[in-house]
């Protein structure tokens, strides 16, 4: 089972992966944790390039083009590999983080993005996605806490208009793909939240179950 989180700034992403983990192992799954940009030797080497801003004057295509070399790498060393040994395998972001990211506040256009993810991502759509969603002040305001004295990243530092516009596209898509996409309230206490994460991972582990056992009967 694949399953990825998407969200804002400060939307708790990287609490709520500990907590499910620590769920998924307690009851006996292997779960391996990762994230985007990043998740394999490759692909955080990428991550350092596009995070320290190093590639902003080239230009939002080749931003986009990074993203999904980065992507492709963490796919072929980490998540596929992760799966076919039967790991859970979690993923702080994934594809959506560049239709939103790049695609939506990039500006680049829908074939572009389109023939960049048919490319790196295949067959390896997740079985299921938590949207994080939260007000982008509130979401600031946590990950500039969070952050302290060092310094915000090339995406942190934009506007608070930006960051509202990644919101409303997260939840597009979210109606979208609504059989992958779930969007989550993440205002609420981490308990309740991980407790509504829980349950939408159950649900789709029957699903998948009964997929499983349908095809082998
Ligand atoms: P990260 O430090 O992992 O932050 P966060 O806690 O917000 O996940 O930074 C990743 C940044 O890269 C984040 O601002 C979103 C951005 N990003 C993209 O623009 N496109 C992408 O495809 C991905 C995966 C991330």
């Amino acid at each position: 089972m694949f399953i990825t989180f998407e969200g804002g700034e400060g939307a708790g992403k990287s609490t709520q992966i500990r907590m499910l983990a620590a769920t998924l192992r307690a009851s006996g799954h292997e779960v391996v944790v990762t994230r985007e940009p990043g998740g394999s030797p490759g692909a955080e080497a990428i991550r350092h390039v596009v995070l320290s801003g190093a590639a902003e004057p080239f230009g939002p295509e080749m931003e986009a083009v990074l993203f999904a070399a980065a992507r492709a790498d963490h796919i072929d060393r980490t998540i596929r590999p992760g799966l076919a040994r039967g790991a859970v395998v979690l993923s702080d972001r994934f594809v959506d983080s560049s239709r939103v990211y790049q695609g939506v506040t990039g500006g680049l256009d829908r074939p572009f993005m389109e023939t960049l993810e048919r490319a790196t991502v295949e067959d390896m759509m997740p079985d299921l996605t938590l949207i994080l969603d939260i007000d982008p002040e509130e979401g600031m305001r946590r990950a500039n806490a969070r952050r302290g004295a060092s310094k915000a990243d090339r995406f942190e530092k934009e506007g608070l208009s930006l960051h509202r516009r990644r919101r409303k596209a997260f939840l597009e898509i979210a109606k979208a793909e609504p059989k992958r996409c779930k969007v989550i309230d993440a205002s609420r206490p981490a308990e309740k939240i991980a407790a509504e994460i829980a349950k939408a991972v159950e649900t789709v582990t029957e699903r998948k179950g009964l997929r499983t056992a349908e095809k082998a009967g």
